[in-house]
């Protein structure tokens, strides 16, 4: 992430320019000069070089059409800022390769001073699919303005929570580390997609597993995935699953979350069926889901 090679570059006024305008962009999709001197708290000398010098490093867009200048963050700019807040609480120190790109987000490798290994992830809503546009409807309100960067920081705030929710209980999903705007750390598993197995040694081990997983979440958690599927599913050689992705989840008292529920598992039952010739009755395992304790 280029972002990573800016950062040292940045100057603190820099920053508190960058955070003026986050600020203002919560008012107005654009943010005029003199509001963003107004919130930065710089004479307006600083505020003019220190804007000149955050646009030619690419993360702010300007709108000239205006009688005065103004300015908003691209989400370059969103980047540093989030990123900079989880070094600065010595969360990471260091990002590593992209592990994955989904369509909603970016998922990098990244590691702390003690060498742990975690995944962050970058919520990218907007960039190139709407599919979930009533998702971020609800997500945003009755919110007058929309904005892309909000929608990421509330997906981000929302996934986050369902995490902390699931490490309440030994279940198989990422432990949650941290979350700052559009960015979310959490435990990383070295593997790849259930997608990208071409054979696996146990595949009724694995197939099981993700049931019982989804099970316990379904009984003490109360909560149904909602978009469970084979690339959802992070699984290493040894074995080891994580059930990833968890935006968009539902509670278990949602009006909905049978239909959901058998979503979910028809469609872990079909794809075994499909790639390792795996037989369940997914009519079965739903009834099991149900049965009271
Ligand atoms: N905790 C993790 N450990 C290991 N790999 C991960 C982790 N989180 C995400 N990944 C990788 O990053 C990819 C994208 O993550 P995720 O599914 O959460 O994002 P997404 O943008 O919502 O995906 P999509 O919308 O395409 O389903 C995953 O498919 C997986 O390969
Ligand atoms: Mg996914």
């Amino acid at each position: 992430m280029k972002v990573a090679k800016l950062l040292p570059k940045l100057e603190k006024e820099d920053f508190k320019v960058l955070k003026a305008i986050e600020f203002g962009m919560k008012k107005s999709k654009f943010v005029k000069l003199s509001d963003i001197r107004f919130y930065a708290r710089y004479k307006m000398e600083e505020t003019q070089y220190r804007l000149d010098r955050i646009h030619k490093f690419g993360l702010t867009m300007r709108n000239t059409t205006k009688t005065q200048m103004a300015y908003k963050l691209n989400s370059f700019g969103y980047d540093v800022l989030a990123l900079k807040n989880i070094v600065k609480r010595d969360i990471i120190s260091q990002l590593g390769p992209a592990i994955g790109k989904g369509k909603e987000s970016d998922v990098y490798s990244c590691i702390d001073d003690e060498e742990n290994i975690y995944a962050l992830k970058v919520y990218r809503i907007g960039r190139v699919s709407f599919k979930n546009v009533k998702l971020y409807r609800n997500l945003i309100g009755k919110r007058a303005h929309f904005n892309w960067l909000h929608v990421n920081r509330l997906a981000a705030k929302k996934e986050y929570e369902n995490l902390e929710i699931l490490s309440n209980y030994n279940v198989k999903t990422p432990t949650p580390i941290a979350q700052n705007r559009h960015m979310i750390v959490m435990e990383y598993l070295r593997g790849k997609e259930l997608a990208y197995f071409k054979d696996i040694n146990y595949p009724t081990y694995i197939f099981e597993e993700i049931i019982d997983q989804m099970k316990l979440i379904y009984r003490k958690a109360r909560l149904i995935h909602g978009d469970m599927g084979e690339f959802n599913v992070v699984c290493d050689e040894e074995g080891n699953v994580l059930l990833i992705d968890w935006l968009q989840a539902v509670s278990a008292d949602h009006p909905n979350a049978l239909m959901f529920l058998k979503r979910d598992i028809d469609n872990i039952c079909n794809y075994f069926g499909r790639k390792f010739n795996l037989e369940s009755d997914s009519g079965k395992i739903l009834k099991e889901f149900l049965q009271e304790e």
